[in-house]
């Protein structure tokens, strides 16, 4: 434990507080301003002299800025000598665009790893990273990067609260179908996945559905944005008879209204981490990477 010392960005200071007192290890604070010209000043406050210091940071909504702030609190831990800089990411953005899908774009997935590595990042840990086209995180990025997973979590949380009986799994496009069968996996449940087509940032259309149903359903994906994914799975469920739907998504970014559109249109309910700061979240990512801290760098090394 002696080595092992968290500090925090803006985008998961609720979070780092979390994991520190759930591990034990010691937080040093951060002090952040804004400059009037708009540029960001960070101080670490705190030993982190010799120690392996884990930066805890979630990229949502603002994510250029926040990876400014990630990169000066990254360069001020280095300069108070600290032995290793671990790159904490609940929410990791950019992880979509894992493709240059038209002549003249960018890859962004591997343009945002190249930065973290490139604020001296020594090892990375996120949870539920968007892995399509990169299989795993290491195809991501070049330092060793752990990618855990809240879907246990989350389908251990619906358990609690569910009625019982078989469930029907619902993931809306091939990329969904890891995190739908993690929870198939907890929850008994027939699982089945959608195709998905995107029309726009704002607009997607998924396949119908086949098969068997049940009288409850649970739609999995790794992150909500406008909602319109969850919308569009859930109207398709709700139009099959389906009475109870909930959602299971670990990142809640729930921009544009999001969360009421999906209680309008007849979600039971949303289920989803603190990855993200959200006032829904009944599942905290705490506990998970607390474990996994502790187990890489508790030692006395
Ligand atoms: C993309 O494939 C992701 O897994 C999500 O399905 C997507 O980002 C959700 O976005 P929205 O809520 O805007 O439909």
């Amino acid at each position: 434990m002696r080595n092992l010392v968290l500090t925090y960005g803006s985008g998961a200071e609720r979070l780092a507080r979390r994991i520190s007192q759930i591990s034990g290890a010691p937080l040093a604070e951060v002090k952040r301003r804004q400059f009037p010209d708009g540029e960001q000043y960070v101080r670490v406050c705190g030993n982190v002299s010799g120690k392996d210091v884990a930066i805890v940071q979630s990229f949502a909504l603002s994510p250029d800025s926040l990876l400014v702030e990630y990169s000066l609190i990254a360069d001020a831990v280095r300069g108070m000598g600290c032995r290793q800089v671990i790159g904490v990411f609940p929410y990791l953005a950019y992880a979509r665009q894992d493709e240059r899908f038209n002549e003249g774009e960018a890859l962004s997935a591997k343009v945002f790893a190249r930065l973290i590595e490139a604020s001296g990042t020594d090892a990375v840990y996120t949870v539920d990273l968007h892995l399509h086209r990169f299989r795993t995180i290491n195809e991501v990025f070049e330092v060793p990067a752990t990618n855990l997973s809240a879907m246990p979590l989350l389908a251990e949380n619906y358990l609690r609260h569910s009625p019982g009986g078989r469930v029907l799994v619902v993931g809306p496009d091939s990329e969904s179908s890891q995190w739908a069968k993690a929870v198939a996996e907890v929850i008994p449940s027939v699982c089945t996945i959608l195709e998905k087509e995107r029309l726009g940032d704002r607009e997607v259309r998924v396949s119908d559905l086949s098969g068997g149903m049940c009288s409850a359903a649970v739609i999995v994906d790794d992150m909500i944005s406008t909602g319109k994914t969850i919308l569009e799975v859930l109207g398709k469920l709700k139009e099959s008879g389906v009475g109870r739907v909930d959602a299971l998504v670990t990142h809640s970014l729930l921009v544009e209204g999001a969360y009421s559109k999906l209680r309008e249109g007849g979600l039971n309910s949303l289920i989803t981490t603190d990855t993200i700061d959200n006032d829904y979240a009944s599942v905290s990512v705490a506990p998970l990477l607390a474990d996994a801290l502790l187990r890489d760098f508790a030692s006395d090394r």
